[in-house]
């Protein structure tokens, strides 16, 4: 373990700052033939239910100029199925790697449901935490309809703080005016720290068929092209709150994307659509921050939200027309 890359995110301790994202790792195992699992930071399960689903009709991807837009409608194979047949080869190869549970619902009463069992189940799955996912932009009920709705988020938040004591990192939604008031509710809510930025709303045409690509009409874009959007929010929610623990997603592709984000502000990171490109975007980042940190004599706790420390900014320009 190199003690440059560790960092400390609430009450989670991560032997590097590189986390597989949830929806783009499978439930943990799919990658070992790239990579051992241990080696990493850790990682987010696949959104789990209570009750397995199946998802959205496809197709469910397309490729865009600079990233994906995804629909898959939280397609999971249920927490009984998790616990029973995904767990026992978890616990095999996971390491000092630490195990985030993502977890979401239909309603706010489906949070808690979740959560509950999740609790119930701790020992048994040896989860480090959760991630509450109130920012999937691709289904009827839920999702973004809560996470971009402070009554409803509040209330799903609260479901789950209030039945589990395991650390709770909810993924906020870019897909609202403002992200602070939704870091601040769930800092009032008990959360221990935040996951930003889930997906952003998008929709690909097909010129000769003349209909939206993806079988739901939209879906959420990831990849490069939401880097900047990712890290925006990012240094945005850590002016806001400098103590809240940030685990910084949204377009990491490389171990300088990764840095923005820490600079920005993040603890810690997670990389998503890259895998699919690079199996080994992952190993690599660790790679470039463990020889940043050295080449600099500096470590990744240092590092992170470094760019508020450098001053104040310019007021930011605005278009007058
Ligand atoms: C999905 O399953 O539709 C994507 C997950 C997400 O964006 O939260």
């Amino acid at each position: 373990m190199n003690e440059r890359l560790v960092v400390t995110c609430g009450r989670i301790t991560f032997q590097n700052p590189v986390l597989a994202a949830s929806g783009t790792f499978g439930y943990g195992s799919e990658f070992e033939r790239f990579f051992p699992l241990a080696s990493l930071g850790g990682f987010v399960t696949k959104t789990l239910f209570v009750e397995p689903r199946d998802g959205n009709p496809p197709p469910r991807v397309a490729e865009t100029s600079a990233g994906m837009i995804n629909s898959i409608g939280l397609a999971n194979v249920g927490w009984e199925a998790f616990v029973a047949e995904k767990v026992p080869d978890l616990k095999a190869i996971v390491g000092a790697a630490r195990m985030l549970v993502n977890i979401a619902g239909n309603a706010p009463d489906e949070y808690r449901a979740i959560a509950a069992r999740v609790e119930g189940d701790r020992e048994r799955v040896g989860c480090a935490g959760i991630e509450v996912n109130v920012s999937c932009p691709n289904v009827k009920e839920g999702g973004t309809n809560i996470g971009c709705d402070l009554h409803q988020f509040q209330a799903a938040v609260r479901g789950v703080r209030e039945e589990t004591s395991l650390p709770v990192f909810v993924k906020l939604s870019p897909n609202v005016a403002d992200v602070v008031p939704f870091a601040a509710c769930a800092i009032d809510e008990g959360a221990d720290g935040v996951s930003l930025i889930n997906t952003v709303y998008g929709m690909q045409i097909d010129i000769e068929k003349r209909r939206p690509v993806l079988g739901t009409g939209s879906g959420g874009l990831s990849g490069p092209a939401i880097l900047p959007i990712g890290v925006y929010w990012t240094h945005k929610v850590r002016a806001a709150f400098p103590d809240l623990p940030i685990l910084g997603i949204g377009g990491i592709a490389t171990w300088r994307d990764a840095l923005q984000y820490l600079l920005a502000g993040a603890h810690a990171i997670q990389v998503g659509t890259a895998a699919f490109v690079n199996p080994l975007a992952c190993v690599e980042i660790i790679a470039g921050l463990e020889r940043y940190c050295s080449q600099r004599d500096t470590t990744i706790a240092e590092l992170s939200g470094a760019a508020h420390r450098g001053g104040r900014l310019a007021e930011a320009a605005v278009w007058t027309g």
